[in-house]
């Protein structure tokens, strides 16, 4: 098998190493790839075609001239634009959501319009604007804090929870007036702001098979104990007993069998990777969003714990023979830490030199995948805001952890910045558990 892998963060060096290592795969082509990538076996990086990652027709071009028995999209952007509706077009094969179906991700309209219409719960919906008088207006009628989001893609960044009307305010300013996002923002959401810890859940499906991955939890803000901006996401870390297997099923029996089900009876039938972002709030868990490809860094935490081939894994779906495979975990827990560059999530610093990569790679079940990496000469520099994502597995979140920050420790480039706490809050946290005794 020859496999085409789009992307260039940790999520797509994740994936490329565990498909690198799978029998039966060939040949692995990353678009663009970083230097991480580069150095997997049977692995090569090619430039970006055409004018972009949104430029579905070069992509399929691309994987049609290279003989690509597959394609893997690793970031949202190509989906959105509809680039498996291109290369079904052309026969080829690609694992993930059609243009329609990507809408579950690409307009949060769309979302939670949907997920209002089909009674999956969901925080409550105030309102959606299009001009930002009118969102100016409905914020007398919200209670505190509130949440605003942009309609559109906005890297992570559209999203705002805002405990006062001017907070809100100067939000709504920055996405409808000065337009930081572009036609992003060209509608926004006011919504209930919901409290509880939070969950990553993403499963894999064929359209009738659903098979979920290791539940995983983000740590979203740039400092220690959730303080700072958002991030694109600063860690994360998977682990047995980490939700309650009733709380597992209810996620499944409330929200991803019934959003599979209801795309299907809106003609639309999903494929791919399917990303629910989850409050496990007081009154059971609640979509907060949806996301139509895996997470970053949720994937490094996922694919380090992966016990099977994911090559067959990931060919079975896109044939509809999801039902042949089962997905092995390995026991025990998964962390993973993202080193950061000096002034991220702001425009970051570039160019420093990265030093005791070999050294941290050697850190017993330890693997360190690139993100914002790329070669210089004989050198690997920063490239990027988020650098590398440090990852470990162990027999408990402990052990996990304790590796993953050993091999971190090892790793120095100037104004590196990494959490202490991924991770920390343990397992089960304890407001899983006061949440798990009322659902
Ligand atoms: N209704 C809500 N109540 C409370 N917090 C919320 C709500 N909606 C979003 N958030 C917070 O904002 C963060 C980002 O929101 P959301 O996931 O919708 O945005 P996104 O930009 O699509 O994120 P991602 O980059 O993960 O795809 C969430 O992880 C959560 O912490
Ligand atoms: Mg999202």
């Amino acid at each position: 098998m020859k496999i085409l892998v789009i992307g260039s963060g940790g999520r797509e060096h994740a994936l490329a190493w565990k498909l690198s290592q799978a029998a039966g795969v060939e040949h692995i082509w990353c678009v663009p790839g970083n230097a991480g990538m580069a150095r997997l076996t049977r692995t090569e990086c090619v430039a970006v075609p055409g004018t972009g990652l949104q430029d579905v027709a070069a992509l399929a071009e691309m994987a049609h001239r290279l003989k690509a028995d597959l394609t893997l999209v690793g970031p949202e952007l190509p989906l959105v634009s509809g680039v498996a509706d291109e290369f079904a077009a052309r026969g080829l094969r690609l694992l993930g959501p059609s243009k329609h179906a990507a809408q579950l991700e690409g307009s949060k309209a769309f979302a939670k319009e949907f997920l209002l219409r089909h009674g999956i719960p969901t925080g409550s919906l105030y309102g959606i604007y299009d001009s930002a008088g009118d969102a100016y207006s409905a914020l007398c009628a919200v209670d505190w804090p509130c949440v605003i989001k942009a309609d559109g893609l906005a890297a992570g960044k559209g999203v705002l929870v805002a405990a006062t009307p001017d907070d809100a305010t100067a939000f709504i300013d920055r996405v409808m007036v000065d337009r930081e996002f572009g036609a992003a923002g060209d509608r926004v959401l006011l919504e209930e702001a919901l409290r509880g810890p939070e969950l990553s859940y993403i499963v894999l499906t064929d359209g009738e098979t659903t098979l979920p991955f290791v539940a995983t939890r983000d740590h979203k803000r740039i400092f220690d104990g959730n303080r700072g901006p958002n991030t694109g996401g600063m860690g994360a870390y998977s682990a047995d007993g980490m939700i309650p297997r009733e709380l597992e099923t209810r996620i499944q029996e409330t929200i991803i069998q019934p959003t599979l089900a209801a795309m299907s009876r809106d003609g639309h039938p999903y494929r791919g990777f399917l990303y629910a972002g989850l409050m496990l709030t007081s009154d059971g868990p609640q979509v907060l969003e949806f996301n139509c490809r895996m997470g970053d860094p949720e994937t490094q935490a996922i694919v380090a714990r992966m016990d099977f081939n994911l090559a067959e894994a990931l060919q079975a779906a896109t044939e509809g023979r999801l039902r042949e495979i089962s997905m092995r975990w390995k026991p025990g827990a998964s962390v993973c830490i993202v080193m950061a560059a000096a002034n991220y999530p702001g425009e970051p610093k570039t160019g420093m030199a990265i030093e005791g990569l070999d050294a941290a790679a050697a850190v017993h079940e330890a693997v360190v995948f690139h993100a914002g990496t790329k070669l210089q000469g004989e050198r690997i520099v920063v490239s990027g805001g988020r650098v590398l994502g440090v990852t470990a597995t162990g027999a408990d979140v402990k052990a996990a952890s304790a590796r993953a920050y050993e091999a971190a420790a090892k790793i120095s480039f100037e104004g590196a910045q990494y959490r202490r706490d991924i991770a920390a809050s343990g397992v089960p946290d304890a407001s899983v558990r006061s949440v798990s005794q009322s659902v």
